[in-house]
């Protein structure tokens, strides 16, 4: 197998995990795209900005294949990426695989309507729709950050149960899925091993890192109110909260045999994603 993955949002949780995880494929070409000028990796590299479409031409040249995270934190990303999909086609590009989220069907709003173009532009495409993510412990996200300062993070889950998921996983799904032979054309809900309350992951994380991790359940209107004051924008604040109560009325509790289904691979366990960061 030979061609060109074109892996947009390359320096991010999902898309440098699917970089990575291209090192076990080495007969496709990797290229990497974000907004940043110098390269993030070895691979070759375009600046390409969602915001700019004079950007896109470039990356997509010569790519078979492509990764696509659609633009962050917008509520209404098809202005853009319904013609950057109708370029991408044009270029040749036969395969697309979708980051999308385990919360969101085909059609809804946002990431929904870019999973429905996804599979009316393509002949080949996957839709990944995965739980949330491991790195928000840990990364750039409010209870990453919350937990960092104060030992304590709040949500609107209440008990709800949720089977997060490494990012490294989704990583080594798409790469898979991207350098198969053939398509499967479907949707793939990818959950970590086990489903958590909140409650549990902070004692997982207090256990593993021998520091103090709380959660607090908070009701959604305050849980918005706090993600307002983090810098979310009103409307996106209250996506964020409605999916807190979502959680808490168990409607995200599902765990899927997925990841290993798709990489012969189980995924990791969150004290197995714990245990191997690097130390703090
Ligand atoms: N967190 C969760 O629990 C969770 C769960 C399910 C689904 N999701 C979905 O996952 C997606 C986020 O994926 P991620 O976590 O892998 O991304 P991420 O870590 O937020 O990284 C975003 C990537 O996109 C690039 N980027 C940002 N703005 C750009 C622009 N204007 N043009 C081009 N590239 C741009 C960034 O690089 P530069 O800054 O260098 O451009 C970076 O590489 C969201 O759609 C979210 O809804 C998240």
């Amino acid at each position: 197998m030979s061609g060109t993955a074109l892996v947009l949002g390359a320096t991010g949780t999902t898309g440098s995990a699917v970089v990575d995880a291209f090192r076990r494929f080495p007969d496709l070409s990797v290229r990497t795209a974000t907004r940043q000028p110098t390269p993030p990796t070895t691979h070759d590299h375009r600046r390409f900005d969602w915001a700019d479409p004079a950007t896109w031409r470039d990356a997509l040249h010569g790519a078979d294949r492509m990764y696509l995270v659609a633009p962050i934190g917008s509520a209404e990303p098809m202005a853009m990426v319904a013609p950057f999909l109708e370029q991408a086609a044009a270029a040749g590009v036969r395969r697309v695989v979708a980051l999308s989220s385990s919360a969101v069907a085909f059609g809804d709003p946002g990431l929904g309507e870019v999973a429905a173009a996804v599979r009316e532009t393509f002949a080949e495409w996957e839709v990944l729709r995965p739980s949330w993510f491991m790195q928000n412990f840990t990364g750039a996200h409010p209870v990453a950050e919350s937990v960092r300062a104060t030992g304590e993070f709040i949500t609107a889950t209440g008990a709800g149960r949720l089977a997060f998921i490494d990012g490294r996983d989704i990583g080594r799904v798409a790469a898979h899925v991207l350098a198969a032979p053939g398509a499967q054309c479907g949707e793939h809900l990818l959950t970590g091993p086990e489903a958590l309350t909140y409650d549990e992951a902070a004692a997982i994380m207090a256990e593993v890192t021998g520091r103090t991790v709380r959660h607090r359940p908070v009701d959604p209107e305050r849980f918005a109110d706090f993600l307002v004051a983090s810098g979310y924008d009103a409307e996106f604040a209250a996506v964020l909260a409605a999916l807190d109560a979502l959680v808490r009325d168990g409607a995200q509790a599902a765990v899927t045999d997925t990841v290993e289904r798709l990489t012969g691979t189980p995924p990791r366990s969150f004290a197995t994603y714990l245990r191997a960061l690097p130390p703090a």
